[in-house]
């Protein structure tokens, strides 16, 4: 049985409306097992099916699970396109050293994606908004509960089509300051895709959502006043207008996710002759910088998300407006570029790499 049903159901995939994000399965799994006496071994491509776990698989116990997030894009000659995929192979090393995983090598990591992109590009149809967003995932799948690192590990990789984690539009997010928990604490596992950091969080997002926003604003969890990431994105700032803009986003402390977006964001505002800043940022500084309009615009980066407008700020004690509400001026080129690129409209930075 197919483990999505809606895999065999092109038509809906179809819909304008597109589909929500992590349904749409794609048909094939990519898969590569690791002991600690054999290395990486038995590289495998199997149509999706669901894994008969044993129940004391040591990766649901006590949680040595480490996942990627990465796209690939239509290009214009009808090619297939990844994004980025070296650094998310790095960034999948760093997340197994925290965790005591063992680390794969970049080039198998981009074999591994590349080779579900290449047996399942037919399932992404044509849209501007769509991609396929290929989710990465390496556990530890030992059958027993003792309390050491895996010595049995799987590293699985599956797509589904997305339009992207806020639907097609960018559409200006109201978020929620949560000042009741943290989600890094200095020398934990903020800066690693954890898949812990993100069961801890859906506290707070159902508390947002409940205060009628779409997103967390994560404090940090000892002063409880310096920004450091909204939801699972990261966050800049935009201070000024036209030649004089200056994009602030918290600096990599420990406790923030390198994101990828991030980083291309700084990279590609800095050819579209932005200045930009890391440093760190209170919410004092973000609502009073929005009352005197030194801050016009406020985004959120990630993968799912691409570059995302915040419109709204709420917060137990105040509510506020960034600019008019509306994405400004900055956002809609960053956002726009960005997706140029990995569409293969525009060429630099050179970041795809094709499939
Ligand atoms: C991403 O932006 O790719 C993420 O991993 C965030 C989330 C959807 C888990």
């Amino acid at each position: 049985m197919p483990v999505n049903p809606r895999i065999d159901d092109n038509r809906r995939l179809e819909e304008p409306a597109g589909p929500a994000f992590g349904q749409a399965f794609t048909e094939h799994l990519v898969s590569l097992e690791w002991t600690s006496a054999r290395g990486w071994h038995d590289p495998g491509l199997r149509e999706l099916h669901a894994l008969d776990w044993h129940p004391a698989t040591v990766g649901l116990h006590y949680g040595q699970a480490v996942f990627e997030g990465l796209k690939a894009y239509r290009l214009p000659d009808d090619g297939m396109g990844l994004f980025r995929p070296e650094a998310h192979g790095r960034r999948l090393q760093a997340s197994a050293r925290r965790l005591c995983l063992p680390v794969l090598p970049v080039d198998l990591f981009t074999a591994a994606v590349t080779r579900l992109v290449t047996a399942d590009a037919h399932l992404l149809p044509d849209g501007p908004g769509l991609s396929l967003y290929l989710r990465p995932l390496l556990y530890a799948a030992d059958e027993s509960l003792a309390l050491r690192p895996g010595r049995r590990c799987r590293f699985l990789v599956m797509a589904f089509v997305t339009e992207g984690f806020f639907g097609p539009d960018v559409r200006p997010i109201r978020v929620w300051v949560n000042e009741r928990s943290a989600r890094a604490v200095p020398g934990g596992t903020g800066a690693v895709k954890y898949a812990g950091n993100y069961a801890t969080s859906y506290a707070a997002q159902e508390e947002a959502n409940a205060q009628d926003c779409d997103q967390v604003v994560w404090l940090d969890a000892l002063e409880r006043r310096w920004i450091e990431e909204l939801g699972a994105m990261n966050v800049f700032f935009v201070y000024g207008s036209g030649s004089d803009a200056r994009l602030v986003t918290p600096p990599l402390d420990g406790n923030i996710l390198p994101g990828i977006t991030r980083d291309s964001v700084l990279t590609l505002a800095d050819h579209l002759g932005y200045r930009t800043e890391q440093r760190r940022i209170s919410v004092d500084e973000w609502r009073v910088g929005c009352g005197t309009g030194e801050i016009t615009e406020v985004f959120a980066t990630g993968t799912a998300a691409g570059v995302s407008p915040v419109g709204d700020v709420r917060s137990r004690t105040r509510d506020w407006t960034v600019g008019n509400g509306r994405p400004g001026p900055i956002t809609t080129t960053l956002h726009r570029e960005l997706r140029r690129i990995q569409r293969g409209q525009r060429r630099t930075p050179a970041w795809m790499h094709r499939v």
